[in-house]
């Protein structure tokens, strides 16, 4: 019958059906959280924030949706990471643009920078609080995601953020228009500490810290997709904290503060080479109970 509709088109399946099907296979692929990887993976496909997704779930996808979640699940099935798919990561208070040249923030870099924002605002010159004069140095600043919450949490601040990568430099710089801090950052590339001439109040370091040993158990997300030259100094994972330790005072302003991030075996030993050159030192535990940061003063 001309008009009619062919008896075997099939109705386009709804949202939950696809993420019911992708749950499936995810779990096949082994990747941790199969149930809100799907649905992180819709809202990707769909344009949709959690509450958008939970009221439309029972609804048929569009054909360009189904296209769209089909190709990004098939391109986490072979473990890349979300990050990589989607473009961006959600890390504190932002979402940060994420490619395959930058470290993908981390849940656990959270202590570092509520403890760097909290030392920026103890620092402020005035009685506002807010670190109005206040100036952050950021070691391998990558996507910028510790740099730029201090940043956009402390309106006068100004920071420096230092990385060997052009590449990252290249994403940091869009983080900070993201964030709206871009005129009160320079990001410039760099080897840690060389060439570095001013002083500063607030220093963050989350260096490549992972044994070449170890590097070998990660998830296949971080091993075969993010760069190795953030993730790993070489045989050794202290290497960067023994190269910085002796070097830090000459960027210290009076009274200034250095956190540096460390590996969930580390603290200790991190603790020890900043005390061996006089620092002094404070540990700050995740919720988990595990040294994540070092401070010294
Ligand atoms: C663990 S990532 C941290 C990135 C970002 N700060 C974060 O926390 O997500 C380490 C960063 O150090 C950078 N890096 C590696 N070697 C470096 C060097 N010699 N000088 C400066 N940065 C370096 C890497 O490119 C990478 O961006």
């Amino acid at each position: 019958m001309i008009g009619s509709a062919p008896e075997n088109r099939k109705a386009a399946p709804s949202r939950d059906a696809l993420m019911r099907d992708a749950v499936a296979q995810l779990k096949t692929a082994e990747v941790p959280n199969p149930g809100r990887e799907a649905r992180l993976l819709m809202r990707f496909a769909c344009d949709l924030d959690a509450a958008g997704l939970s009221a439309r779930a029972g609804q048929q996808a569009t054909p360009q949706e189904v296209q769209r979640f089909e190709k990004a699940l098939a391109r986490r099935l072979r473990r890349e990471p979300l990050s990589h798919i989607t473009g961006e990561r959600a890390f504190l208070d932002h979402v940060f643009e994420v490619t395959p040249d930058v470290l993908d923030p981390r849940a656990d870099s959270e202590v570092l920078v509520l403890r760097a924002i909290a030392c920026a605002k103890g620092r402020s010159d005035g009685a506002r609080g807010d670190g109005e004069g206040i100036r952050v140095l950021d070691l391998g600043v990558g996507s910028g995601c510790l740099l730029l919450s201090v940043l956009a949490a402390c309106p006068q601040a100004t920071g420096l953020g230092v990385d060997a990568s052009p590449a990252a430099l290249d994403v940091a710089q869009r983080n900070a228009s993201r964030l709206g801090v871009a005129d009160r950052v320079s990001l410039e590339r760099g080897d840690w500490l060389r060439g570095i001439e001013s002083h500063f109040d607030v220093i963050l370091c989350n260096p490549p810290y992972i044994d070449l040993e170890e590097l070998a158990e990660l998830e296949p997300e971080v091993r075969l997709h993010e760069p190795l030259m953030a993730l790993s100094p070489g045989l050794d994972g202290l290497i960067v904290y023994l190269h910085l330790a002796p070097l830090l005072r000459s960027v210290m302003r009076p009274q200034a503060v250095a956190l540096f991030e460390v590996g969930h075996r580390q603290g200790e030993a991190v603790a020890q080479i900043f005390g061996a050159v006089d620092f002094m030192v404070v540990t700050h535990r995740d919720l988990s109970g595990v040294i994540r940061v070092v401070e010294v003063t």
